[in-house]
C-alpha cells in the first residue's frame, strides 16, 4: 500500500515537467502552499519561454506579416485559403465522406467528429491535398511550436438549443497553461447564429496582469468553482477581461474557405447559436510537452506514434454515431 502511494507521488512529481494541468487530479499541481510559492506560475513562465524558442526555430519560413499578426493577436485569419476547385471537392468530402463518425455531447451542443489518420486520408484526396499543403502546414506547426504532423478531423458542431450555461465551451476559457494550437478551415459560411468561434485578442500574451490572475487562480486550484477550471482549463468572466487590459473580442463569423489558427492558451469560446444550426469544418490540433526544448521533427515514426495516441483519445472520449447531420 505504502509502495503504491510512493509510486503515485513519483508520477505526480514527474508530471510537473509535462503538459499535465489538472489541480484536481494531481495533488502536487493542486497544492495550495506550492502554488502560493509559485509552482503554477513558474511552470507557466518556463512553458512560455520554451515554446517561444520552439516557435522561433520554426519561424524561418513564415512571412513577417503572419508572425506579426500572430504575436499581436494570438491567431491567424486567412480568407480564401484553398483554390476554389480544391475547396469544392473538400466541401463534398466533408459533407459526405466521413470514415467513422464519433460524437460527444456538452450541454446543448453535440460535436460530431472523424479523425483523419493516414489510412482515412487515402480515401479522401482533397483532404489529403490540404494536409500536404506545405504553406498551410508551416503555419500550423509554427503556432503549435512543433514540426510533427498536425492532427486533422472533420468536425460538425450541432446546436440543439437550450441553456447556454450547459455547454462549458460557451464560456471564455484557456485550454491549458501552455501555448497550444487549434485550427479550423470552415467548409461553409459561419453566420452569427451558428455559434462562431470567438477569441479575445492578445489573450495569449503573458502580461504581468495575466500572471497575477493565473497566480490567484492557482491558489484556489482544486477549490475553483467550475469543474473544468479545477481540471486546469481556467475560466474567466467576460466582465473580468477589461481588468487584464483585454478589450477586443474577435468573432469569426466568416465565409467558407476561411482558415483560423489560434493559440488556445488564449481566452476563447463558442458563440451563442440558434437551435438546429450547425457548422462544419476541417479541424486541426497539435500539442507537445511544453518542456521539450526543441520542436519535434516531422519524422514518420513520431508522427505515427502521435496519431495512434490521438485515435485512442478520440475513441475514449466519444461514442460511435451514425450520421454527421
Ligand atoms: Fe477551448
Amino acid at each position: 500500500m505504502k509502495q503504491n502511494m510512493f509510486a503515485k507521488y513519483l508520477i505526480w512529481i514527474a508530471e510537473i515537467f509535462t503538459e499535465a494541468k489538472s489541480f484536481e487530479a494531481n495533488p502536487i499541481l493542486g497544492n495550495r502552499l506550492l502554488n502560493r510559492l509559485g509552482l503554477h506560475v513558474i511552470r507557466l513562465i518556463m512553458a512560455r519561454l520554451i515554446t517561444a524558442f520552439r516557435r522561433w526555430i520554426l519561424s524561418w519560413n513564415i512571412s513577417s506579416a503572419h508572425r506579426r499578426e500572430f504575436r499581436h493577436k494570438g491567431y491567424l485569419h486567412i480568407s480564401n485559403v484553398l483554390p476554389p476547385e480544391l475547396f469544392k471537392r473538400l466541401q463534398d468530402e466533408g459533407e459526405h465522406c466521413w470514415p467513422e463518425i464519433r460524437a460527444f455531447i456538452q450541454g446543448d451542443t453535440t460535436t460530431r467528429i472523424a479523425f483523419l489518420d493516414q489510412e482515412a486520408l487515402k480515401q479522401l484526396p482533397a483532404a489529403r491535398m490540404l494536409c500536404e499543403s506545405s504553406s498551410i502546414r508551416d503555419l500550423l506547426t509554427y503556432v503549435a511550436s512543433t514540426a510533427i504532423r498536425p492532427w486533422p478531423h472533420f468536425l460538425r458542431v450541432c446546436n440543439r438549443g437550450g441553456e447556454v450555461n450547459d455547454d462549458p465551451q460557451k464560456h471564455f476559457h484557456s485550454d491549458t497553461f501552455h501555448p497550444t494550437m487549434k485550427a479550423w478551415l470552415f467548409l461553409e459560411d459561419v453566420t452569427a447564429d451558428k455559434g462562431p468561434f470567438q477569441y479575445v485578442e492578445g489573450s495569449h500574451r503573458l502580461t504581468l496582469k495575466r500572471l497575477c490572475w493565473e497566480y490567484r487562480q492557482s491558489i484556489q486550484g482544486r477549490q475553483l468553482n467550475e469543474r473544468y477550471a479545477a481540471r486546469g482549463s481556467l475560466r474567466i468572466a467576460e466582465s473580468e477581461l477589461a481588468s487584464l487590459d483585454l478589450l477586443h473580442i474577435q468573432t469569426f463569423d466568416v465565409p467558407a474557405n476561411t482558415l483560423v489558427i489560434a493559440d488556445t492558451s488564449g481566452f476563447h469560446r463558442r458563440g451563442e447559436a440558434a437551435a438546429g444550426s450547425s457548422r462544419l469544418s476541417v479541424y486541426f490540433s497539435s500539442r507537445l510537452n511544453p518542456y521539450i526544448p526543441f520542436p519535434l521533427p516531422d519524422f514518420e515514426p513520431i508522427n505515427r506514434f502521435a496519431e495512434k495516441q490521438v485515435a485512442k483519445q478520440v475513441a475514449s472520449t466519444t461514442t460511435r454515431a451514425t450520421s454527421n447531420e
